[in-house]
């Protein structure tokens, strides 16, 4: 018998068809058949969904194909057609890492199936460790730009099939000015900053957040930059932000843990999911 590699639903082996299924079936499912915008709510940002707009349908994202069931507390793991006046959103609860095990193309596959699914910006959201000094607890920072220390790309692998075999991607301009410019226009005091991706799920030591320091970084987090470059590699604006739910390692007295990270997105979940929210309704 011959194997049919193309009916899989492993988007490790054949990530953009297995995208496009999936996409296929958010249109089944949601009865739409294209969306606008996606955005990805990490750590701290779920309540943000709910300021969005009128939620139309929500699915599991396991009922989806090639999306495992996220492992990490604050993830919901469900998908959200929103209608926000003319724009319909694709609100995804939660995402999964590597640190969980996934490869770099299960940690995209979201972001692979909204752009299918027709959304031309994507909307990243995470918690990170605030590395630079004039950030604060509870605060939200616009990416502007990264440095990837995961040592991983999904763009890694064979030439990607037509129209998307283009290997080198260019990421000077990987986080849009336009939509940065359009958030501030919500809240002018954004600070903006460099996220950089450290691979977790252990925090940081407080050496390797000089390190970071050093090299650039004013935040420091485990997601977001391998999403980032395969929007880009698929053509896909990206706007990011980050709710830092503490100082990164050693600035502070203390220990870090997953709960105070949680605690302090529910926290702000208010203030920066209205933020968040009226950002993407502008967009
Ligand atoms: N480091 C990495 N990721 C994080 C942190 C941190 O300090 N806080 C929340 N996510």
């Amino acid at each position: 018998m011959e194997l049919d590699v193309k009916a899989t639903s492993d988007p490790d082996i054949d990530p953009f068809g297995v995208a496009k299924l999936a996409a296929h079936q958010v249109a089944e499912r949601t009865g739409v058949p294209h969306h606008d915008v996606a955005v990805i709510l990490g750590s701290g940002w779920l309540a943000a969904a709910d300021r969005m707009g009128d939620v139309a349908t929500e699915i599991p994202v396991t009922d989806l194909v090639g999306f495992p069931a996220p492992s990490v507390a604050g993830h919901a793991g469900a998908l959200r057609s929103i209608a926000a006046g003319p724009k319909r959103i694709l609100a995804f609860l939660g995402r999964v890492h590597m640190y969980e095990g996934h490869s770099p193309a299960a940690v995209v596959h979201a972001v692979r199936t909204a752009v299918m699914a027709g959304c031309r910006i994507i909307v990243l959201t995470n918690a990170a460790g605030g590395i630079n000094r004039e950030y604060s607890v509870g605060q939200a920072v616009l990416i502007a730009d990264h440095i990837n220390l995961t040592g991983q790309s999904p763009l890694r692998g064979p030439t990607p099939p037509a129209p998307f075999d283009v290997r080198f991607v260019d990421m000077t301009t990987a986080y849009s000015r336009r939509l940065r410019d359009a958030a501030r226009l919500v809240d002018p005091s954004l600070a903006e900053g460099v996220y950089a991706s450290f691979p977790g799920p252990q925090f940081e030591t407080p050496a390797e957040v000089r390190m970071a320091a050093q090299l650039g970084a004013d935040l420091a987090g485990m997601s977001t930059v391998l999403e980032t470059i395969a929007a880009r590699h698929l053509g896909a604006e990206v706007l990011a932000c980050s709710l830092v739910t503490n100082m990164a390692a050693g600035l502070e007295p203390g220990e870090i843990n997953h709960e105070e990270v949680l605690t302090v997105g529910r926290q702000s979940a208010e203030h920066v999911g209205g933020l968040l929210a009226e950002m993407i309704g502008r967009l």
